[in-house]
């Protein structure tokens, strides 16, 4: 579909809409002044010295997901100390309350940053206090989600279920991420099976084109049972998955921006099949730093401009996303109440 640029109404209806965000990585909120500033405070011989530096960096990745990660982990070796994880997540925070986004459920790798030598201790109490001090200061409710960094061994990931048991009142979920060649979700049954038991809900990236997407999101439901998929584009490729994924209600949780500034016409067409065809699918930033495409607000813009949405159809994302979150029910039915009321009120003046 041809992009169109959205009138001025829209925009002002996207920026007031209350935000359900489910699928961004605390770790993929850091600004190139951030990276700097942390880089410095640690003491660090970081490779990049100037905002430009860090920026050529962003622009000479080559696509796909591998070059992606290479560089954002050199930026996540920045984080430190629990001050740092503190920060990030006080700052990330923020820019939710600037974007109206009033939940949100953040992701974040323990493994990368234990490996590193901090303590799940320093990193769990950082960003819980982050957390909570963003709740007061900027009213943005946050849930937590653990993610497991799939090329790593199962005995690493064990081992981290063991360092989160004393804290896991604290985090709701249970994720995977990171490269996902050769590292299937079956990997990864025996893990999720305990975590289940333990409680934690559960969801795993089926990241954008990888070999095997449509396998793997098989894998995650059957085998995994997660309660959603992360990115899970690819499902649209068999009718038989979208039928299952329908009858199971599992929610998708989409990223239709990656480098540019403007989310790439192939995921947004893929995206908008997968909201036409009745999949339960939200729209997320996953890496807002890092994909230069900004954060809600933006990606909403940029959505609506690539697949012509509604209002009708931003307020069902946003439904979906609510409904698909780990909130209780009272929580969801109160935000489902306020989307409403918030529709009710720009249907009116529309009038
Ligand atoms: N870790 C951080 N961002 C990620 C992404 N977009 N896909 C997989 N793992 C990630
Ligand atoms: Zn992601």
């Amino acid at each position: 579909m041809e992009m169109t640029i959205i009138s001025d109404d829209m925009r002002d209806f996207i920026e007031g809409l209350p935000k359900a965000e489910l699928h961004v990585h605390l770790e993929g909120t850091l600004g190139p002044e951030t990276v700097l500033k942390l880089a410095a405070r640690n003491g660090l011989d970081y490779p990049f010295k100037t905002v430009k530096d860090v920026e050529n960096a962003l622009n000479n990745r080559t696509v796909g997901l591998v070059s992606f990660l290479d560089l954002h982990y050199l930026f996540v070796s920045v984080i430190k100390t629990r001050e740092d994880f503190y920060e990030v997540t006080y700052e990330f925070l923020r820019t939710c309350r600037e974007n109206n986004v009033v939940y949100v459920e953040i992701k974040f790798d323990p493994q990368f940053h234990t490996e590193r030598g901090i303590s799940f201790y320093d990193m769990i109490q950082g960003i819980d206090e982050g957390r909570k001090d963003g709740y007061k200061d900027f009213g943005v409710e946050a849930n937590l989600i653990m993610c497991i960094n799939r090329e790593r061994t199962v005995e690493s990931a064990w081992e981290m279920m063991e360092q989160a048991y004393p804290y896991r009142h604290l985090i709701t979920g249970l994720g995977l991420d990171s490269y996902e060649k050769d590292n299937p979700p079956s990997k990864y049954t025996e893990v999720y099976m305990k975590a289940r038991k333990q409680g934690y809900r559960v969801t795993a990236h089926c990241d954008v084109d990888q070999e095997d997407s449509v396998e793997h999101i098989w894998e995650c439901i059957d085998l995994l049972k997660t309660d959603r998929i992360d990115h899970g584009v690819n499902s649209i490729e068999d009718p038989e998955l979208v039928k299952e994924l329908i009858k199971r209600d599992i929610t998708l949780t989409a990223c239709p921006t990656w480098r540019s500034p403007y989310p790439e016409p192939r995921d947004l067409e893929r995206i908008r099949k997968m909201y036409d065809m009745g999949l339960k699918v939200t729209l997320n930033t996953d890496d807002p730093a890092e994909f230069t495409s900004g954060y809600m607000n933006q990606t909403l813009i940029g959505a609506v401009e690539g697949s012509g949405y509604t209002k009708e159809d931003l307020l069902s994302f946003m439904r979906n996303a609510f409904e698909g979150s780990w909130l209780p029910q009272e929580s969801k039915d109160r935000y489902i109440k306020a989307l409403n009321d918030y529709a009710v009120s720009r249907i009116r003046r529309l009038h």
